[in-house]
C-alpha cells in the first residue's frame, strides 16, 4: 500500500484525448475505471480533451456517450488539473489514450517530466510502436518478418504523382495496402487494386501523416496475439481475426482489422507457438514493456509477418485482449491488477526514462 499504510494506490486513469481514436479511448477508460480493484485502488478518472488539457470528471460525465459530450460539461462539472498538479492528485496513470499524443510517447515524455510512474511502455517503445515505417525497420534488423513497404513522404508526392504511381506499380505492385504511418482503428487504411486507384488513396492517408506507406497486401490468416511482462514478457493465447461479411463493401474495401475474434486461433499448436515467439520478440525488438498486442498474418505458407504492434491495446468490455487473458484464466480485474504491478516494478528498475 503507499507510503507502507494502508492507504489506496490513486490511479488517474486518462481517457479521451487528441487522436483519431478518442471515443474508443473513452470506452476502454470507463472499463479500466470499472474493472480496477476498488480495495487497493482509489481510480480516479482524468478526461484528457482535445488540446490536451487534464480535467478530473465526475463518474456522471465518466458514462456520458462520446467525448464530445463530455468536453460540453468540462467548465461547470469537472475540475482542471495543470500538469504540474498531476502528482499530488495521483500515484501512478493508467493511460487509457490510444493513437496520436497518447501512444506514441508524447504523453509518456510528459509524465516523465512529471516523475509520475505510468502504464505501459516508455517514450521509445511508444514511438517505436505508433510508427509503422520506423517501427519496421527495427524489425525487419531483429530478422522479424514485415510486409514489403515503400514510403511516400507528403512532398515527394506533391511534386512527383505520375513517377511515383510508375514506381509504386513495380514495387510492391497491386493489390497493395495505403494507409498513413502513424494512425490507427483503419484511419484512412485502403487496399488499392490497381494506379488509377493509387492517388486517392495517397492523399487521404497523407492528409494523417507526412509520411504514407504503400505495402503488399499480405495474403493469409490474421492473427493477434497479447504479451505481458517486462524483462521476461509471456504470451498469451493468440487469436484471429475473421473479417465479417458485413465488413466487406462494394469497392474492395474492408473495415480492416474489425471482424470478429476467434480465440485461440484455429492452427496447429505448433504454428500457435512461433506466433506466441514472434509477438515476444517483436514485444522486445521495440523496446515495450508492461502489456502490449502484436497484430500478424500467417502467410499460407506458414511465414509470420508483423503488420502492426498495439503498445496500448484497446481495453474495451469485449475487446480481444481480455479474452487471450481468459483463456489463460485471468479475469479483466486481475489483468489490470497484473499491468499495475509490472508497471510499478518497471519505474521502480528504470534508469532515465522508461
Ligand atoms: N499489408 C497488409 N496486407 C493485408 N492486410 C492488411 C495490410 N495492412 C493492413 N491490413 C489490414 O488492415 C487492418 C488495419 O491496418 P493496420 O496496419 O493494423 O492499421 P491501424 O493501425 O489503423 O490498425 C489490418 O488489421 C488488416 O486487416
Ligand atoms: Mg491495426
Amino acid at each position: 500500500m503507499k507510503n507502507g499504510t494502508t492507504e489506496k494506490i490513486r490511479v488517474g486513469i486518462v481517457l479521451g484525448g487528441m487522436s483519431s481514436e478518442k471515443e474508443v479511448s473513452l470506452e476502454s477508460g470507463r472499463n479500466i475505471f470499472g474493472k480496477t480493484d476498488k480495495a487497493r485502488y482509489e481510480p480516479v478518472p482524468i478526461f484528457m480533451d482535445g488540446g490536451g488539457l487534464l480535467w478530473e470528471i465526475p463518474l456522471k460525465l465518466l458514462m456520458r456517450n462520446s467525448t464530445r459530450d463530455v468536453e460540453l460539461d468540462l467548465e461547470t462539472q469537472a475540475r482542471r488539473i495543470p500538469y504540474e498538479s498531476l502528482s499530488g492528485r495521483v500515484d501512478i496513470v493508467y493511460v487509457g489514450l490510444h493513437g496520436k499524443y497518447g501512444e506514441d510517447g508524447c504523453f509518456q515524455g510528459l509524465l516523465e517530466l512529471l516523475r509520475i510512474p505510468y502504464v505501459g511502455s516508455g517514450v521509445l517503445g511508444s514511438a517505436l510502436g505508433m510508427d509503422k515505417y520506423m517501427g519496421r525497420k527495427v524489425l525487419a534488423m531483429s530478422g522479424i518478418a514485415v510486409p514489403e513497404t515503400v514510403p511516400v513522404m507528403g512532398p515527394e508526392w506533391d511534386e512527383g504523382r505520375e513517377r511515383i504511381i510508375d514506381a509504386l506499380g513495380e514495387k510492391p505492385g497491386f493489390p497493395c495496402i495505403v494507409k498513413p504511418s502513424r494512425e490507427g482503428c483503419s484511419t484512412a487504411v485502403a487496399k488499392v487494386v490497381s494506379a488509377g486507384d493509387l492517388p486517392a488513396a495517397l492523399d487521404a492517408a497523407l492528409q494523417w501523416d507526412t509520411i504514407a506507406l504503400v505495402e503488399e497486401f499480405v495474403e493469409g490468416m490474421e492473427v493477434t496475439c497479447g504479451v505481458i511482462g517486462n524483462d521476461a514478457p509471456m504470451a498469451l493465447t493468440p487469436s484471429e481475426t475473421i473479417p465479417t461479411a458485413s465488413v466487406l463493401s462494394l469497392e474492395d474495401k474492408f473495415l480492416y482489422g474489425q471482424g470478429e475474434n476467434k480465440t485461440p486461433a484455429r492452427l496447429p499448436g505448433h504454428v500457435l507457438e512461433r506466433i506466441q515467439e514472434t509477438a515476444v520478440c517483436t514485444f522486445r525488438a521495440l523496446n515495450l514493456k508492461v502489456y502490449a498486442r502484436i497484430d500478424m498474418i500467417v502467410r499460407p505458407g506458414g511465414e509470420i509477418v508483423v503488420l502492426e504492434p498495439n503498445s496500448l491495446p484497446g481495453m474495451t468490455p469485449s475487446t480481444v485482449l481480455f479474452h487471450q487473458a481468459a483463456a489463460s484464466g485471468i479475469t479483466q480485474s486481475e489483468l489490470i491488477e497484473r499491468i499495475l504491478t509490472l508497471s510499478f516494478e518497471a519505474h521502480a528498475s528504470k534508469k532515465g526514462p522508461l
